[in-house]
């Protein structure tokens, strides 16, 4: 089911290190049957690679929020991730819809010229807000539906919330990989800056001076801010250069030295 894509995710996406390690890792969970477990610091940019890898896989992706950090909860939001409002009362006939609707698929296989099980993807983002027994809860789904399960979010704040050590020795043995996702590399801005029409040598290195000591958010949003600004009144688009960067920086830093992150010398 093609999910609506959430404001907060771009519609489109550069393939950064960050994308190439959440694809791999989303098919090895589909193809291994483990779950994956990938974890990164804000803005590293998880949300936008997981949603957009969760719909070309044809899986679901799903955000824990208040509301779905118990058991109860996370039953129904997985159960939404399929289309399914489901208001059960009891958690037993909750997770009862939950087994059956994401067994695998039986399907014919042209390649293999058999009916062949086809097992669910789902990505489970923030996961760090889940409680640790709903945590527990969602790998045994994934362990008796075979899914190809993602779970990403924040180390900072999974650390903070073990408090329930026996579960949490479970539920880390259960996790089959478990990958640091790394901030934008020079490769990445490049990429980036290019998807925004930056131009000059000094601009990209600078650009990558930022982003570098940054994350994909502040990048994305200099560019953004800068982009605005180079747009002469005149309505003719040109691209970005370094003066629009520094620009675009002054307006939305007025913290002293913060044009430092533009010297690619400051390093
Ligand atoms: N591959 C990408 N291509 C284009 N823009 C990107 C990419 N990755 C991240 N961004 C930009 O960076 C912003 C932050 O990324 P994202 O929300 O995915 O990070 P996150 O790791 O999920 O952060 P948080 O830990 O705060 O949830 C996005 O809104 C988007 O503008
Ligand atoms: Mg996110």
């Amino acid at each position: 089911m093609r999910q609506k894509r959430p404001a907060n995710i771009p519609a489109r996406i550069v393939e950064t290190d960050t994308v190439k390690i959440a694809r791999m890792a989303s098919k090895f969970s589909l193809d291994m049957g483990f779950p994956v477990h990938l974890i990164g610091r804000p803005g590293t940019g998880k949300s936008s690679a997981l949603w957009h890898i969760a719909q070309d896989m044809g899986g679901g992706y799903c955000e824990v929020s208040a509301q779905s950090r118990s058991t109860k909860g996370m039953f129904q939001m997985l159960l939404g991730t399929l289309g399914i409002a489901d208001d059960h009362k009891y958690i037993s006939d909750l997770s009862d819809d939950v087994y059956r609707c994401f067994m695998p698929i039986n399907r014919y296989c042209s390649e293999a010229g058999c009916f062949v099980d086809v097992p669910h993807f789902l990505v489970v983002d923030e996961v760090q807000t889940l409680e640790a027994t709903a945590l527990r809860e969602l790998l045994r789904v994934q362990e008796k539906c075979s899914l190809g399960l993602v779970i990403a979010g924040n180390a900072e704040r999974l650390a903070t919330t073990r408090r329930d050590a026996a579960t949490w020795a479970q539920i880390e043995s259960r996790i089959g990989m478990q990958r640091h996702l790394p901030g934008p590399s020079i490769c990445d801005c490049e990429l980036i800056g290019a998807a925004f029409n930056v131009e000059g040598k000094d601009a990209y290195a600078a650009l990558s001076a930022y982003g570098t000591r940054t994350n994909f958010r502040d990048l994305v949003q200099l560019l953004e801010t800068a982009r605005r600004m180079s747009g002469p009144e005149t309505g003719h688009a040109v691209g970005i250069r370094l003066i629009h960067l520094q620009n675009a920086l002054s307006t939305l830093t007025a913290r002293t030295g913060a044009m430092k992150l533009l010297n690619p010398e400051d390093a």
